[in-house]
This record gives structure tokens, sequence and C-alpha cells, in this order.
């Protein structure tokens, strides 16, 4: 079974949103072969948990706030999240880091209270171009999993990591799959340093219905986390069609 995760990020408006969940909602998917999970605007979270609610297709937020309650104007807490419904949430997606200044103290931060709150945590993680060209994947990747992970309780917890190099989102560039294949074998080692346990790695950054197959057919790639090609049910049923079928 491989995943596949729909960022739909600020790109759809309430009632896009739910005329393509209800599109989804309308087809039938192997769960065998897919867990799908939506990640809407927070506006339509709850709708969007009503919507699929009897089905296996989940709801996810698109970030969280670190505090529980209280006085922190425009957050959204892990555990209100929870509340509605959700059973995932991004943490430190790479438009949250560096659009909106999320420090590597923030991202730790919500993890633990996503992971308080009962929440699957998936733990965004990737380099930038520069990084790239610098040729220091490795490094940025080990110190994002290192602030993100060190000393941090896993036990009876499940956490899953996505890996988006940041050149590649939104980009039409993606990480070609034989590649993403090689850094996923990586990260899911030094992922042993801080579980025991199989953590899921899954890839984003510019997947296409063309190419979703091929990533998911590679053995370190757990599932695919999709932005642009999610958020219009033309693209994104023959992707998951091509998922499914692999
Ligand atoms: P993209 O976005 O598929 O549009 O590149 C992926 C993501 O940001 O999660």
């Amino acid at each position: 079974m491989k995943h596949v995760f729909a960022n739909w990020k600020m790109y759809l408006d309430f009632d896009e949103s739910c005329i393509l969940a209800n599109q989804l909602l309308s087809q039938s998917f192997d769960a065998q072969k897919i867990n799908l999970a939506i990640f809407p605007n927070f506006l339509a979270v709850s709708e969007l948990v009503k919507i699929f609610r009897d089905t296996p297709i989940a709801v996810g937020g698109q970030t969280c706030a670190w505090a529980p309650k209280g006085a922190y104007t425009g957050a959204v807490s892990a555990l209100l999240l929870k509340e509605v419904g959700c059973r995932y949430v991004l943490v430190g997606h790479s438009e949250r880091r560096y659009i909106f200044g999320e420090s590597g103290d923030d991202v730790r931060k919500k993890l633990e209270a996503a992971l308080a709150a009962g929440l699957v945590p998936v733990l965004c993680v990737g380099e930038t171009e520069t990084d790239r060209k610098e040729e220091k994947r490795e490094y940025r990747l080990k110190k994002q999993l290192l602030k993100a992970l060190e000393g941090l309780d896993l036990s009876g917890r499940r956490l899953m990591v996505a890996y988006e190099p940041v050149w590649a989102i939104g980009s039409g560039n993606p990480c070609l799959p034989a590649d993403a294949d090689d850094i996923h074998g990586w990260i899911k080692l030094e992922l042993k340093q801080y579980s025991e346990k199989d953590i899921p790695v899954l890839y984003g950054g510019s997947v296409e219905a063309d190419k979703a197959a091929e990533y998911v057919a590679r053995d370190m790639i757990d599932g695919i986390l999709v932005g642009g090609a999610a958020v219009k049910f033309e693209t994104f049923l023959p992707l998951l069609r091509a998922v499914e079928s692999r």
C-alpha cells in the first residue's frame, strides 16, 4: 500500500474544495493499494471530514500551532485539528519554513504538539537550490532531522516524513524517481537513529500523473505528497489511478 497525500495549499476556495472532495467521493479506490489523505485549507477541514466520513479517505491540516489553546491570535492548534476529525498534519513544509519564517525550533515544537494531540505528523524536509548547488543535500537533511527528532519520544506514536526538495516544489522540475529512491534510502538510514520502527518516507515536488507510478514503484518511496496536480479532478484522478494500477 502506498500513500497519496494531497496538499491543496491555498489553491482552492471553500466551494471548490467541497466540489473536488465530492468528485473524489464519487470514485472508489482500492484501500489495499492507496492510502489517500487530503490537506485542504483550514476553513474547509471540518466540511471535508464530514464529506469523507465512513470512507477510507483521511483529512489533515497543512500546519498547526505548537500551543494547545490560549491567546494565540490567528493560530489553529493540533488539538483543534484532532477534535474536528483530522488524522494527519503537515509540519515544516518548506512554504512554512521559507515564506512564513518557521524555524527549526518551531518545527520541533509543532511535532511535539501534533504527537501529543494524537495526530500523525508528516515532517517535511528538503534542501534548497543553493544547498543543491553547494552539494549540501545530506548536510541540510541531517540538520533538519536532528533538530526535529533528537530526543523525541516516538514510542507508541506514528510519524511520517516527506522528502520535498525546495527546488522541485511547484517548479515542474521534479527530483527524478531513481534519485529520490536513493536519497529516501539514505533518509531511512538516518531515521534509524531516532526510531526502530520503519518511518514511511513520501516524495513531494512536481509529481504529475505520468510519473506518479514510477515513484511509488520504488522500494524506498512509500508514497507521494502532491500539490499542483492534486487540485484539479482532471489531473488528480489519473494520478490516483496510475498509483493504483502500479
Ligand atoms: P507540488 O507541491 O506538487 O505543486 O510541487 C508539492 C508540495 O509542496 O507538497
